[in-house]
């Protein structure tokens, strides 16, 4: 049995009242589990046919699926294929409710593990660009694995204190996703630890930082633009105040928000000055949903500041980057040609020995200065007269899009490629090893054996 900390449980018996017993045995209940389809490779469908262990839908996200308890889903051939995202059912709230469109510029400030950048990108379909920002160098590695596992195309990732995303982006983007670091009580259930950890210092010293980051958000969004803000805790200092704080600049309207299965709402009572139109938010509470504690709101800016600086579209002074030589050019034009593989339409940069096709919609140029883990596509390294082609690109590929294909419908085969072994086949040169048609990553042939280029770091050593 889960022990709450004193000083939280006093909180809520005060705030939920005659609620309070049916929210504090929630706790004890089991936590759920789901997976969300990732619609950038695969159709509802194929993927019931290959993921047999995606139970139920989830009422508010049309990918989504609860799948039962003593599933592992990060062990299927199916999950190094890129073929669903890991997610707790209502952990996919926040995406749904910001529903960005293809052709979107979208930022998500605070994006690591990629939960809910992966989710946006699959809305946006290829179309437009999303911007993923994680402040915390180690989390924005594993942002940068789950953007490349599933396939993602039209991204920059960042790794920034949000406020250094203004000179690149102020006024940039339409849609901007804040899942802000929280007090996480929501997730006491699932992490015991958090319960350890909290205070009532930590909660008002994240409400603090959570209204620091929506005055930037304020300066990254256009007029006209949608933030949704959430939290996984229930505090709401920094739930409801933060979203009546931004109310209050009389810049911004509340949007409501209404997703099948979700009943509870922003709490007026709970507010610092009776904000009615907090009700406008979603409160997930876990006595009335199979999930756990989140808050969502959603805002739409209707003016900037009078002091909004206005950097929007300006032109950098020198390019950041390199654009790739005639002779780079000529080395990725013969790979192009040698494996099939179309010949990219868009600008080519280079950066070290990494050739990249920046995402359409960004002046690369104008990240300079800025700790970049990715901007597009990083498509191959250039070695001595040839290129390389790189793991994020195979990751992006269909399975018809390259020459040469090694595919299986042997899980043994999948796990053995995984796994870093070479893969007897009368292969020939570079080929893209699918398992049922979907790319795990590239090897290459000497007409016998195919060797492995699956990345070491990504390796899995037990099946
Ligand atoms: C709730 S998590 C994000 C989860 C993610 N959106 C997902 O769906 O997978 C909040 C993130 O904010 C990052 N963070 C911490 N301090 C921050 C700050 N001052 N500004 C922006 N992000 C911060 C944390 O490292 C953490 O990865």
């Amino acid at each position: 049995m889960l022990t709450l900390p004193d000083a939280f449980s006093d909180k809520m018996k005060r705030l939920m009242k005659d609620e309070w017993e049916r929210f504090a045995e929630a706790f004890d209940a089991p936590a759920h589990k789901g997976i969300r389809r990732n619609t950038l490779k695969i159709d509802e469908t194929a993927f019931k046919d290959l993921v047999p262990f995606a139970d139920e839908a989830v009422p508010w996200c049309p990918t989504g699926y609860t799948i039962s308890p003593d599933i592992r889903p990060g062990k299927h051939a199916a999950y190094y294929a890129g073929l669903y995202y890991v997610q707790e059912p209502t952990a996919m709230i926040p995406a749904e409710a910001l529903s960005p469109k293809p052709g979107d510029a979208v930022l998500d400030l605070c994006a690591a593990p990629g939960g809910k950048t992966t989710q946006l990108a699959c809305k946006l379909s290829g179309e437009g660009v999303i911007v993923a920002n994680e402040l915390v160098a180690s989390r924005s590695k594993i942002l940068a694995e789950n953007t490349e596992r599933m396939g993602m195309v039209n991204s920059v990732l960042t790794s920034a204190f949000p406020e250094k995303l203004l000179p690149a982006f102020a006024g940039v983007f339409n849609k901007i996703q804040v899942d802000a670091p929280c007090s996480g009580e929501g997730m006491f259930r699932k992490n015991p630890d958090a319960a350890a950890e909290w205070s009532p210092g930590r909660v008002a010293a994240c409400a603090e930082r959570q209204k620091k980051l929506m005055e930037t958000v304020d300066k990254l969004l256009a007029v006209g633009g949608e933030v949704v803000y959430s939290t996984c805790t229930f505090s709401p200092e920094e739930n409801e105040q933060v979203m009546e704080a931004m109310l209050e600049t009389g810049r911004y309207e509340a949007v409501p928000l209404e997703l099948p299965g979700i009943v509870g709402r922003g709490r007026p009572e709970w507010t610092l000055n009776g904000t009615k139109d907090v009700a406008a938010a979603l409160r997930v509470m876990p006595h009335e949903v199979p999930g756990e504690g989140h808050f969502i709101a959603k805002l739409k800016k209707t003016a900037d500041a009078p002091d909004q600086p206005r950097t929007k579209n300006k032109r950098a002074k020198k390019p950041a980057f390199a654009r790739a030589d005639k002779k780079t050019m000529q080395c990725l034009r013969a790979f192009c040609d040698e494996t099939g593989l179309a010949f990219p339409e868009g600008e080519i940069l280079r950066v070290g020995d990494m050739l990249f096709e920046p995402p359409k919609g960004i002046n690369p140029d104008r990240l300079s200065g800025m700790r970049l883990l990715r901007c597009g596509v990083p498509l191959a390294e250039v070695k001595k007269n040839r290129v390389e082609p790189t793991h994020t690109l195979a990751m992006t590929l269909s399975r018809d899009a390259f020459g040469n294909v090694f595919d299986t419908d042997d899980d043994n085969v999948a796990f053995a490629y995984l796994k870093g072994e070479p893969l007897a086949a009368p292969v020939k040169g570079w080929c893209l090893v699918c398992w049922h048609g979907f790319p795990l990553g590239f090897g290459k042939g000497d007409g016998r054996i195919i060797k492995n280029h699956y990345p070491k770091g990504l390796r899995i050593y037990k099946k």
